[in-house]
């Protein structure tokens, strides 16, 4: 977290989409005609987990880097093409670059980044992009679907390494025990997006003697909760709770902190964050939570996609639609 006078929201936006417009103007270059297709707030969604790593690198860095030689590894697992771009025709340095960037920026730059993505043109135009930003010898990329190379990524990870690793699934449909828990379990700090509502509805669906394919949910359901407790959950909030507490208790996290991204058709999901082991990590993971929620419930970021103009040139100025 930066040190000194808190940005404004203002400042604080400008410098960050700054951040992901340029980069992504600049790697679009690789492969143009790739690119993942989201919407305008994707872009909280990157800003969150950049956040983090302004407060992961340092300590890491200080505690495990400096004092104990170990490295610091950066896992991207559901990676992307590196480039998203919006409806609006915005487009956005991914998830990987831009941690991969933002880590070199502050001063701690990765050791090594692993990153999987299941279609095979993304994934080759992944590695194309982030080749140009780091040495091609620290960077893995698995053009695989995760649960097959989850525990491969962990294997590399269990000496004196520490990690960050992204878990951002595209919908709820792509989350399963099996290709996560291994990555969770490494040594360091996980980002979980959660589709809160979409779980809830498969929730519903799977209880519901009307579905057709409620057997198929339950079992689903089952592997990723580990048992048959997700059925009770009265709330929306009570089943991510249910999901959180498996991972804190099975995958040797400290706690947890989430951040609301709404969403601009007014529907939302939560990032996730999951510190590992390390002195004042709940207070720390409050910090991201606070600070976000902050700047994301100001004017500027309800009005996410007019900010956006004015980053792209679009619109001249904050003023002229605030
Ligand atoms: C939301 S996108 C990731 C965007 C990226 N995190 C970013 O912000 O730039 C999710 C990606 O995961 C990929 N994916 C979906 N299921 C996967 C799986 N089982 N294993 C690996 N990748 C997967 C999709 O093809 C998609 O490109």
């Amino acid at each position: 977290m930066a040190k000194g006078r808190k940005k404004s929201s203002s400042e604080f936006f400008e410098e960050r989409l700054s951040f992901f417009f340029k980069n992504g103007a600049s790697l679009r270059k690789i492969c143009p005609d790739c690119v993942d297709e989201y919407n305008d707030h994707s872009v909280k969604k990157l800003i969150s987990i950049t956040y983090w790593l302004g407060i992961f690198c340092p300590i890491v860095n200080r505690n495990f880097r400096e004092k104990r030689g170990w490295k610091i590894a950066y896992v991207d697992s559901m990676a992307g093409s590196g480039v998203t771009s919006t409806k609006k025709g915005n487009y956005f340095c991914g998830s990987c670059p831009g941690a991969v960037l933002h880590s070199s920026d502050i001063g701690y730059p990765f050791d090594s980044i692993y990153a999987a993505e299941i279609i095979n043109e993304k994934a080759d135009a992944l590695e194309q992009r982030v080749s140009t930003i780091i040495d091609a010898s620290k960077l893995n990329v698995y053009p695989n679907d995760i649960k097959d190379v989850s525990n491969t990524i962990a294997n590399e990870l269990e000496n004196n390494t520490i990690s960050f690793v992204v878990i951002d699934p595209e919908a709820f449909d792509g989350m399963t025990w099996t290709g996560i828990s291994p990555l969770l379990s490494c040594k360091g700090d996980a980002m979980i997006t959660w589709f809160e509502s979409e779980a809830w509805r498969v929730k519903q669906a799977a209880v519901s003697n009307k579905h057709i394919g409620a057997e198929g949910l339950k079992k689903r359901f089952n592997e990723l909760f580990g048992n048959e407790t997700w059925m009770d959950a009265r709330s929306p909030t009570e089943l991510t709770d249910l999901f959180t507490k498996r991972i804190i208790e099975e995958c040797g996290k400290t706690c947890e902190s989430r951040v609301k991204i709404i969403k601009t058709d007014g529907g939302y999901y939560l990032m996730i964050l999951f510190p590992g082991n390390f002195p004042n990590a709940q207070k720390l993971a409050n910090d991201w939570k606070s600070y976000l929620e902050n700047y994301f419930s100001s004017p500027q970021c309800r009005e996410i996609s007019k900010l956006l103009d004015v980053i792209a040139g679009r619109t001249k100025s904050i003023t002229d639609f605030m």
